[in-house]
């Protein structure tokens, strides 16, 4: 699983993205390889910085990003720099792509790149269309034939979210990108399709016998996806302003984990198969109507309060930010799949910065035995069954279950049957940019987002935005900093029955 030789272009190689992970990322997966001189990197920048800056500028970032870190002595950053390069380019300018061709060129043949390229686009999204026919123009998106025999270079691209603001943008940036790429040398990169227990919602359905047989609207009563924040919006006001958490993190990281625990099982794990039934679950989620989205969602913005003990101010007092915003920092919502599989079974979801903790956990809670032996007194505060997966911190998986009290008044309690990634397997999770960027570099795609899925989420995104612009400011419901969000999230699922929230 090693990947193969290359050069990789970074544009927005002096932006706060490639700084603080792509970067690290990068320096641990050369020091993993095999023959680290035969990867380069090259940042596509503005700044008149030169190798030598580029370097000293990499190389205060990875001890700011990753000072104590056990695998990379100083003797390895040192190596590190050594590997990185600098074209100065406006990403408007024909002479620079010219530039970059001519030593990419030169680094195939003094470092044995092997003429493979990875283009990382890690720039904000108006920037890519023209950064992707410059390249188109320049000849250096096509795969060019291998010095001596028949097999050929590959040339992939990496976009970093997000792709495009709404569906009609998306399909534009697809559009502008297939006319120069092809669509498996395409890389749109969703990092929780990363994280190892998002892989494992496949492996927990189906490398195992028990689960496949419940998971359906007979056994299933709802299904519940939390990805809670304690995290405000940092320095990212101009971006999250734009954007809010709808199309920060609902339209991709919770879209991923939905399709993964939602879809039918593939025929195989090729990459094409396991997207195939991915899109097909999200195609089965209509656009809501304007009434629908009224019921179904609840917006939230957060008030000051206290972070670990500290103060934080309120999202509209926040540096950037617009003192009247609108924008959500917290959304819940209620979907349906509209399938054989999963008609009528909710599936809410809900996400928020400024909560009380950090975590993301998915909640697939059963229904109740169709006859009940206990009383109401025995069964006392016994919950539902409900397995939870913890995406994370603090990784596992626990199966609550209903369980006899020992001793003769025959009460029941819930326990847990549980296991955590660190007891079990010992290790330090990877990290899941480096998962990515390796699959990228070895062409596999299955983690990766392909053109229908990503146009498929933004169509159910825009049916719910639509609606919110005509809507008055005041649903956008105030939260203090530090708590679950607004109490109309609450009644959100607790108008479902005796439904509520599981709180990590
Ligand atoms: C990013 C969002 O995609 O994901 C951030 O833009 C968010 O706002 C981050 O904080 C969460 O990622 P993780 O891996 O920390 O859950």
């Amino acid at each position: 699983h090693s990947p193969e030789p290359c050069a990789i272009v970074l544009f927005g190689a002096t932006g706060d993205l490639a700084q603080r992970k792509i970067l690290p990322t990068l320096a641990h997966l050369i020091h993993d390889h095999p023959q680290p001189e035969t990867i380069c990197i090259v940042a596509f920048a503005r700044r008149p910085l030169g190798d030598d800056g580029w370097r000293k500028m990499v190389l205060e970032s990875l001890d700011k990003y990753m000072p104590a870190d056990d695998k990379l002595k100083a003797a390895d950053k040192q190596a590190f720099a050594q590997r990185l390069f600098y074209c100065q380019s406006d990403f408007d300018d024909d002479a620079g792509y010219q530039r970059l061709g001519q030593l990419l060129d030169t680094l195939d043949k003094e470092q044995h790149t092997g003429g493979n390229r990875l283009f990382y686009l890690a720039t904000p999204p108006d920037t890519d269309p023209e950064i992707i026919a410059h390249l188109g123009k320049a000849g250096l998106a096509k795969p060019r034939a291998q010095n001596g025999n028949d097999k050929k270079c590959w040339v992939h691209i990496i976009t970093e979210k997000p792709f495009g603001h709404d569906l009609a943008s998306a399909q534009s940036l697809n559009a502008e990108i297939g006319k120069v790429f092809h669509e498996d040398q395409i890389f749109r990169i969703d990092h929780y399709m990363g994280k190892e227990t998002v892989q494992n919602i496949i492996a927990f359905r189906f490398a195992n016998s028990i689960m496949e047989p419940l998971w359906n609207q007979k056994y299933i009563d709802h299904i519940q996806i939390t990805v809670a924040e304690s995290l405000g919006i940092e320095s990212r006001a101009e971006y999250y302003e734009a954007s809010g958490a709808i199309k920060d993190i609902v339209q991709n990281h919770v879209m991923q984990i939905l399709s993964l625990v939602t879809m039918e099982p593939p025929a195989d794990f090729s990459a094409n198969d396991i997207r195939d039934e991915k899109v097909k679950v999200l195609r089965a989620i209509s656009a809501l109507t304007p009434e629908q989205v009224q019921e179904r969602t609840v917006r939230g913005q957060y008030t000051a309060g206290e972070e670990d003990g500290k103060p934080v101010v309120g999202y509209k007092e926040e540096k950037g930010v617009n003192p009247k915003s609108t924008t959500e920092t917290y959304v819940a919502l209620k979907l349906f799949i509209e399938n054989w599989r999963w008609a009528d079974v909710p599936i809410y979801i809900r996400t928020g910065k400024h909560l009380p903790k950090r975590s993301t956990e998915v909640i697939i809670q059963f229904k109740r035995v169709p006859h009940q032996l206990y009383t109401t007194d025995q069964i006392g505060n016994m919950q539902p069954n409900q397995l939870v997966l913890r995406i994370q911190p603090d990784e596992g998986i626990t199966l609550k279950i209903g369980a006899k009290v020992p001793g003769a008044a025959n009460d029941l309690a819930t326990i847990d049957l549980d296991a955590s990634y660190r007891t079990v397997f010992g290790i330090e999770l990877p990290e899941a940019y480096e998962r990515l960027i390796a699959d990228c570099i070895l062409g596999d795609s299955t983690l990766f987002i392909r053109r229908d899925e990503i146009e498929e989420s933004w169509r159910i995104i825009d049916s719910i935005t639509n609606t919110w612009k005509q809507m008055d400011p005041d649903t956008v419901y105030p939260y203090a900093t530090g708590t679950w969000g607004p109490k109309e999230a609450d009644k959100l699922i607790r108008k479902d029955g005796r439904r509520q929230w599981v709180n990590p």
